[in-house]
């Protein structure tokens, strides 16, 4: 199976800092953003991803490629730890581009994905979320798509003031993780949402995805929505994510979550919890 990772967006929500840099690039503790996402796609078996891009995303191309004078000189000074993880960024899957020429949403993002996709169902992750789990969030859906044979998205329960952000699904549960889907709305008013369950932007999409996103009208925010075209699909599964989300898609929820990824880190956690204890006092 191959995996599309839509990175086209402008960043307006950590403007001025993706003024000039891609907001998939940002930092959580010590990596990109965009890295945690590669590696899920890899650790969920895959190893043929399609990064959708656009202008100014150049950084995410460079990160993914070798870089010989880093290299030669992390060798030459000893620096092997380093050396080793460098190395393996460049070689953990094989990475393609395509640039979406116009922002028209994420729909029209994942339609510049058909080429590649060539008639086969595909994973997307959206950067907006790292996944962390024993089973990565993208294989957890991939054995449901084995079982099934339809398109799978991610799910979990989201609370009210959240409902607004996300796609939400109306649905049937089928056993104590799996709903099948009847509805999906995008973004809708907490008093129209169908339920509290919230796309996470993890998806098996079946190929007709592309033929629908071509006849949908653009939608909540004037943007070619992928929730609207997933509506047309005939059968759709929502599986409940057997893990932890971590937010990034807002400047206060990237900062919480870079806290709690750092603290995961055994060489930082304990300075950070006594410096978090300090300026709470
Ligand atoms: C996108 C999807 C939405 C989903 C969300 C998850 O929205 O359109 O259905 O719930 O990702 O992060 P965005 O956050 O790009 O506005």
């Amino acid at each position: 199976m191959k995996a599309v990772i839509p990175a086209a967006g402008l960043g307006t929500r950590f403007l001025p800092a993706t003024k000039a840099q891609p907001k998939e690039m940002l930092p959580v503790f010590n990596k990109p953003t965009i890295q945690y996402v590669v590696e899920e796609a890899v650790s969920s078996g895959i190893d043929d991803i399609l990064i959708i891009t656009g202008k100014g995303k150049r950084s995410i191309e460079d990160h993914f490629d070798r870089s010989f004078e880093l290299e030669y000189f992390l060798q030459n000074s000893g620096k092997t730890n380093y050396l080793n993880e460098i190395e393996s960024i460049s070689e953990m899957a094989d990475i393609y581009y395509v640039r979406q020429k116009k922002q028209k949403g994420l729909g029209d993002a994942i339609l510049c994905a058909k080429k590649h996709i060539d008639g086969e169902s595909f994973a997307v992750l959206l950067g907006d979320t790292i996944a962390q789990s024993n089973v990565p969030c993208t294989k957890q859906l991939m054995d449901v798509h084995e079982k099934y044979g339809s398109t799978v998205i991610a799910i979990e329960e989201v609370p009210d003031e959240r409902i607004e952000r996300y796609g939400i699904i109306k649905g049937k549960k089928i056993d104590d993780s799996l709903y099948k889907i009847e509805d999906l709305i995008e973004k809708p008013k907490l008093e129209d949402a169908p339920s509290n369950l919230g796309i996470i932007g993890r998806y098996i999409l079946a190929p007709e995805i592309f033929d629908y996103i071509t006849e949908i009208d653009p939608g909540v925010g004037g943007e070619i929505q992928l929730t609207d075209a997933l509506r047309l699909l005939d059968e759709i599964y929502g599986c409940i994510f057997n893990g932890k989300l971590h937010d990034i898609g807002n400047t206060v929820d990237w900062l919480k979550s870079s806290i709690e990824i750092a603290m995961e880190h055994d060489e930082v956690k304990d300075e950070l919890r006594e410096y978090l204890l300090k300026i709470l006092k």
